[in-house]
């Protein structure tokens, strides 16, 4: 198969752990017989000191001419403040690169290996942490309209709205299904129904979506009561999904499960035919160890399985990458530093291709 992406390594470990992330993705592709083809373009930083902006044309007709982007991370916080907020590297290139794509993955596993590394206690933990959150990543409160402060200072007043249409909420609630179908089968739909119109229209919806889907268990749960769950019962959730500001919270909370947010890959779909679909690790550009050699490259890796997966319909190719990963993770030899180990990021990403 052809592979044909765009790779945006960004600005910080941006650029290290994609590297890390393509030896392994090449590795994968000859021996599996596949034709990668990755172009490379300019974002962030690395494309302001060139071309002037965070986002330039070049890369933006690179990215449309790809079947999916991966993408490093980008902002340096010293640099970022010189400019205004909306000429800012992660406002201009990642809210442009993710229009349109509607479905936010997280995919948080914390490998038995690893138990140590997790803030839990051992025996809630001891039957394996796997979650797959699902956040509707273009509607809700972040976009609905009227929102802003209006009003003389004293007695202003702030608004924002949430909106949901039904086909919106169908929409993410399919991914969510279909997504369990593939796991162990059980989908935890979150809202806030006592309260919210959204959520009672959300849940109405996965109400009468799960009858379609008689092999999926549902649970319909408060967000409230979610945030706790994921402390008290980790082990008991698949899939979750959710709407855009319970998503961002939620995801967040579980990220830190897995003992580290170097690990945490995380894949942003639309519609098949539409927006090209954007993959990153969901950590940052880490200006503290950028440069190093320090960088957890694994969150990278994983991304790219997640894009194997779902872009280019590769399961076996995905799971070759996860196995091997995992088991560097389990082995406890090859860790970095964020992981109490003392190995580089190239060794690990070495040490993930000696797995394969
Ligand atoms: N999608 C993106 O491009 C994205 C996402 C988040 C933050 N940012 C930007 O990145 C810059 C730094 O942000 P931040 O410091 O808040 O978050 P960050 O994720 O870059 O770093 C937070 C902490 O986690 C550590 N860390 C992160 N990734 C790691 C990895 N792979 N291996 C080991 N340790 C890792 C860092 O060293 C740091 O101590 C900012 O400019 C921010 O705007 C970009």
């Amino acid at each position: 198969m052809k592979i044909d992406i765009a790779v945006l390594p960004g600005d910080g470990i941006g650029a290290e752990v994609v590297a890390a992330a393509m030896a392994v993705l090449e590795k994968v592709a000859s021996m599996s017989g596949h034709q990668l083809n990755p172009v490379y373009a300019d974002v962030g930083w690395a494309a302001i000191d060139k071309h002037g902006t965070a986002l330039p044309e070049a890369t933006r007709e690179i990215c449309r001419k790809s079947r999916a982007i991966l993408f490093g991370a980008v902002g340096l916080p010293d640099r970022d403040k010189t400019l205004p907020q909306a000429q800012r590297p992660e406002r201009v290139a990642l809210l442009e690169l993710r229009k349109g794509l509607f479905a936010n993955l997280r995919h948080v596993v914390l490998p038995p290996g690893l138990a140590n590394r997790c803030p839990l206690k051992t025996e809630l933990i001891s039957a394996g942490i796997d979650i797959m959150i699902i956040r509707e990543l273009t509607g809700g409160l972040y976009y609905g309209k009227p929102q802003g402060i209006s009003g003389p200072p004293g007695t202003r007043v702030a608004v924002d709205t949430m909106a949901y249409s039904e086909a919106e909420i169908e929409r993410i609630l399919k991914i969510g299904f279909e997504t369990a179908l593939k796991r162990r089968r059980r989908l935890t739909s979150v809202d806030k129904a006592n309260i919210l119109a959204t959520s009672q229209l959300w849940r109405e919806t996965a109400i009468r979506m799960a009858k379609d889907y008689p092999d999926v268990t549902v649970e319909h749960m408060y967000v409230d009561n979610a945030s706790m769950q994921l402390l008290r019962r980790p082990t008991e959730f698949d899939v979750i999904v959710t709407e855009n500001t319970f998503g961002d919270i939620l995801s967040d909370e579980a990220s830190m499960l897995c003992g580290s947010i170097g690990l945490v890959p995380s894949a942003c779909l639309g519609i098949p035919g539409g927006a090209v679909p954007f993959y990153e690790p969901i950590h940052g550009s880490a200006p503290d160890i950028a440069g190093q050699n320090k960088a957890n490259p694994i969150g990278t890796i994983l991304t790219v399985a997640m894009m194997l997966r779902y872009t280019f319909g590769l399961e076996p190719d995905a799971k070759m990458i996860e196995k091997a990963a995992f088991e560097v993770l389990n082995g406890g030899k090859t860790l970095t530093g964020d992981l109490g180990g003392t190995a580089g990021c190239t060794q690990v990403a070495d040490a993930v291709m000696a797995a394969l």
